[in-house]
């Protein structure tokens, strides 16, 4: 076993899914290798579609990822932790701003471009906390476009950037459950950010592709273009509607359907056995029923279907015209679903890809898994981002964000 110096840094990532609540705790030693020492997860309560619904059982949700994952580092990690965030109240816009207008051409240097690029933040807008506010590109004297303008002459200079923002009020309420644990939090990550730094590739990201997050109530979608994220956006539908819909379909408990989606669940009829039987459990005095597995298969595609047509519309209403060259990278628990891929290409013409956190020096076999990409990412994203932190604290909450945002958490260019 490693020892232990004072030099390791150690990360905490929360994934509070409406599904399942993962914490990941690592740790990053002196030559910045990074080593899993934690994991714990939980069904989660109290939360739907990224919106706190009730808040002492999410509190508890919270309490039983951490403690499960803790128990494994032998120590109490108190540090502060990353926290994934969705939901409809989770919004993206790109900004452009004039950052430099001088008589005579100035040289870039990391400071000035850093100081650009936070002079390019929005206007404070009561109703949303920014979470991300991440640089795109830089045009020189109108006419130079750059990703990276460091050592470069320019009299002015325009910074493109992503911003990613969320209802405070949603905000508010999520970060109680952690705070309530008497943990802090460095900083609220949107979880289709987050995701993509644990499964997409550079080539990816530079040819241009969409990040889905399929969860148990939403889809997070990331577009990339030229390197950069460049729109995000959230749809309110995951895996969990194939569950109701079955449950209604068999007249059979949430439970049951979950189970029979998860041992049976399919989304190409056309892929299954045309013989192969299931039996379903009678219930409420009911006798059990034996029923086809085509036949569960098909409301199940006819649902993917409406999701891949929401999806569609979601990246379209981005204003791209064309889905990219890096096509699809499909990752969350609800891209288990067998038949997904085929479902896919058989509506849209793009490369698919289904990805888990994969090729991360150190990562447990376990951890690679697509449910487990957002929380991967997170501590990805963690370490990445190191040194910065927004502190979100329980007091205060607001002014405390507004503080720090004007100055600390950004995105490092
Ligand atoms: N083999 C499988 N087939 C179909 N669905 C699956 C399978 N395995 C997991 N799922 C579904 O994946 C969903 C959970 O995925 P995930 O953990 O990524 O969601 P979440 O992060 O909790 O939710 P959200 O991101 O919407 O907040 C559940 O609805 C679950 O039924
Ligand atoms: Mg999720």
């Amino acid at each position: 076993m490693k020892e232990v110096t004072v030099k390791d840094k150690f990360y905490t990532a929360i994934d509070i899914g409406s599904g399942n609540t993962i914490a990941i705790i690592g740790r990053v030693g002196s030559e910045g290798e990074l080593k899993i020492i934690g994991v714990g997860g939980t069904v989660t309560r109290g939360l739907n579609k990224g919106l706190v619904d009730d808040v002492a059982e999410l509190k508890e949700t919270v309490r039983l990822a951490l403690e499960s994952a803790q128990q494994y580092t032998g120590r109490t990690v108190l540090d502060g932790a990353y926290v994934g965030v969705t939901g409809q109240c989770v919004s993206s816009m790109n900004v452009m701003n004039l950052a430099l207008q001088s008589s005579e051409s100035e040289i870039m240097t990391a400071a000035r471009i850093k100081n650009m690029v936070e002079s390019s933040y929005p206007a404070e807008d009561q109703d949303n906390e920014i979470l991300h506010v991440i640089p795109i590109g830089f045009t020189l004297d109108s006419y130079n476009r750059t990703r990276n303008p460091l050592g470069l002459h320019a009299k002015t200079v325009e910074v493109e950037s992503h911003v990613v923002k969320m209802e405070s009020v949603a905000l508010k309420n999520l970060l109680k459950s952690v705070f309530a644990n008497k943990m802090n939090v460095n900083g609220a990550v949107f979880q289709g950010l987050a995701a993509s730094e644990a499964v997409i590739t550079g080539d990816e990201r530079e040819m241009g592709c969409v990040l889905l997050d399929i969860g148990d109530s939403t889809t997070d979608i990331v577009i990339f273009k030229e390197g950069s994220p460049w729109y995000s956006t959230v749809i309110p539908i995951g895996s969990q509607m194939i569950t109701r819909d079955l449950a209604a379909v068999l007249n059979i408990p949430f439970s049951v359907a979950e189970e029979i989606k998860i041992k049976h669940g399919h989304c190409m009829p056309s892929m299954v056995n045309a013989t192969e039987e299931i039996i379903v459990p009678g219930f409420q005095g009911a006798n059990k029923k034996v029923v086809l597995t085509r036949d569960v298969a098909v409301p199940i595609h006819s649902r993917m279907t409406e999701w891949l047509r929401l999806v569609t519309q979601g990246v379209a209403s981005s204003g791209l015209r064309a889905m990219p060259n890096g096509g699809l990278i499909v990752t969350g628990g609800g891209s288990n679903l067998p038949g997904l891929e085929a479902l896919i290409k058989d509506n849209l013409e793009i490369p698919v890809r289904l990805a888990f956190p994969h090729g991360i020096k150190g990562l447990p076999t376990q951890l690679q898994k697509p449910e487990y990409s957002v929380a991967v990412g997170l501590l990805l994203w963690a370490v990445k981002h190191q040194g910065q932190k927004q502190n979100y604290s329980q007091d205060n909450i607001f002014s405390q964000i507004k503080n720090i945002l004007s100055g600390k958490e950004r995105m490092a260019v």
